[in-house]
């Protein structure tokens, strides 16, 4: 089977595509890293794939904060086609994907979210979970579509909420937990398990 080609897509650090690519380093994921993508100047992500002679694109909006305008998301899609990908990782990406990106990529574009989803949609997962009192959070693997963290879920992995646990202490926690189960989700892709 040939290796999942695979675009990753993030405004962030970039801890998530670090444990990917440390998993495609190992020989543990089949996967090839075909462009890292942030609409972040100078992101972390970039500097990852810099490192690693993986390309980068940079996506440039000024009009919105919280999304792409129609016309820099089709720039976007010509550039995730041109790259071969098969599938698109989104990595602490912060907009919400809109129809263009959608359409042309079903059931092929997935993202990671620090709670056990459907519980705390949106920002600071993490704080939300403090602020509720649960003892019990984790983060969650999900298809995208064109809700905030609402599409279809493909797996979760369970993480304790501890006494004393600060907003950045949970977090902490839950990122161990997704840089494992993120990489195992790209395998099932990889394997061409998950249709
Ligand atoms: C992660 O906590 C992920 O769940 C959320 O954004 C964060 C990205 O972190 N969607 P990183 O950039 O991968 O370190």
């Amino acid at each position: 089977m040939q290796p999942l080609k695979i675009a990753v897509l993030g405004s962030g650090k970039g801890s998530n595509f670090r444990s990917i690519l440390n998993a495609i380093l190992s020989g543990q994921l089949k996967a090839r890293p075909v462009l890292a993508v942030s609409d972040v100047q100078g992101a972390g992500i970039l500097t990852l794939a810099e490192n690693l002679g993986v390309p980068t694109a940079e996506v440039k909006e000024s009009k919105f904060r919280t999304r792409l305008s129609e016309e820099v998301e089709c720039g976007l899609v010509s550039t995730l086609r041109a790259s071969g990908a098969e599938l698109v990782v989104l990595a602490g990406y912060m907009r919400v994907v809109k129809k263009p990106l959608l359409d042309a990529f079903p059931r092929r574009i997935i993202n990671i979210h620090p709670s056990l989803l459907p519980a705390f949609p949106g920002l600071e997962a993490w704080r939300q979970a403090i602020e509720a009192g649960v003892t019990t959070t984790g983060c969650t693997v999900h298809f995208v579509d064109s809700g905030i963290d609402s599409g279809q879920i493909i797996a979760q992995s369970e993480v304790p909420v501890l006494p004393g646990d600060t907003p950045a202490t949970l977090h902490a926690r839950i990122q161990e937990a997704e840089h494992r189960i993120y990489p195992d989700v790209i395998k099932r892709f990889a394997a061409r398990e998950i249709p």
